[in-house]
């Protein structure tokens, strides 16, 4: 790859300002100073240095964010802002995407990823990675509704859901539930209360797998994955 991009990747600012550290000669790779930004290097092969401290590069990152409302779960968006842009230079350069989508005024946990066989993995329906919502409903939650959701609900569409668990923390006029489910159609949560005649008013992913929303997190902000996190993440997605 790019000696700039690797550098950028690896924590040395952005373009212009590697562009300026080959400049100044502080970049050798295999002892040799390198000055072109566009020259191509092998992170596994080549000893690349920056003021004669050796350079790890890593190929992956591993995000977890607590996404906002209002915010697109993608990459790229004419109209609205998307999760990617609410990165910082030093992680949106390693090109991460999100693990699957929630909806504009879903909030909660999203991973972002630049890992493609990860990601792969955790959103395929032969893995029933579960993944776990808070939702506030407009009207009354029964138990009826989660031997409904427990045996597969019946969407507008004709598909029938996998077996969910459905959890009440408060049923009234309006409900507080947590909802695991083990797929991710569109809307999902969503059309499933439809399908029982309710309304979700909000929805918060709090699991995925084996991750729990960091409550640390404000809506919007994000942090790494520890490689503890990481290794239990793909454990549960083999
Ligand atoms: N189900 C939904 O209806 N929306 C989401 O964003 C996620 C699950």
């Amino acid at each position: 790859m790019r000696i700039d991009k690797l550098l950028a990747a690896s924590g040395y600012g952005s373009r212009k300002d590697v562009k300026q550290l080959l400049k100044q000669g502080a970049v050798e790779v295999n002892g040799q100073v390198l000055k072109e930004a566009k020259q191509h290097v092998d992170h596994e092969s080549d000893l690349i240095t920056v003021h004669g401290e050796e350079v790890f590069y890593r190929e992956f990152i591993y995000l977890m964010m607590n996404k906002p409302p209002g915010v697109i779960s993608a990459t790229e968006d004419v109209r609205d802002e998307t999760v990617v842009d609410l990165l910082e230079p030093s992680h949106a350069v390693f090109q991460p995407f999100p693990v699957g989508r929630l909806d504009k005024d879903t909030e909660g946990l999203l991973l972002l990823t630049n890992d493609g066989v990860l990601s792969h993995q955790l959103l395929s329906p032969k893995k029933h990675v579960p993944k776990t919502y808070f939702a506030v409903i407009d009207g009354e939650v029964t138990d009826e509704d989660g031997r409904i959701f427990q045996r597969g609900v019946t969407l507008d569409d004709g598909y029938v859901t996998k077996p969910a668990d459905l959890k009440i923390l408060k049923s009234g006029l309006r409900s507080d539930i947590e909802l695991t489910i083990t797929e991710g159609k569109f809307h999902q949560v969503k059309r499933m209360f439809a399908a029982v005649g309710k309304r979700v008013v909000y929805l918060q992913r709090i699991s995925m797998g084996p991750l729990q929303l960091d409550e640390d997190l404000e809506l919007g902000e994000y942090r790494e994955l520890t490689e503890e996190e990481i290794d239990l993440l793909k454990g549960s997605s083999l």
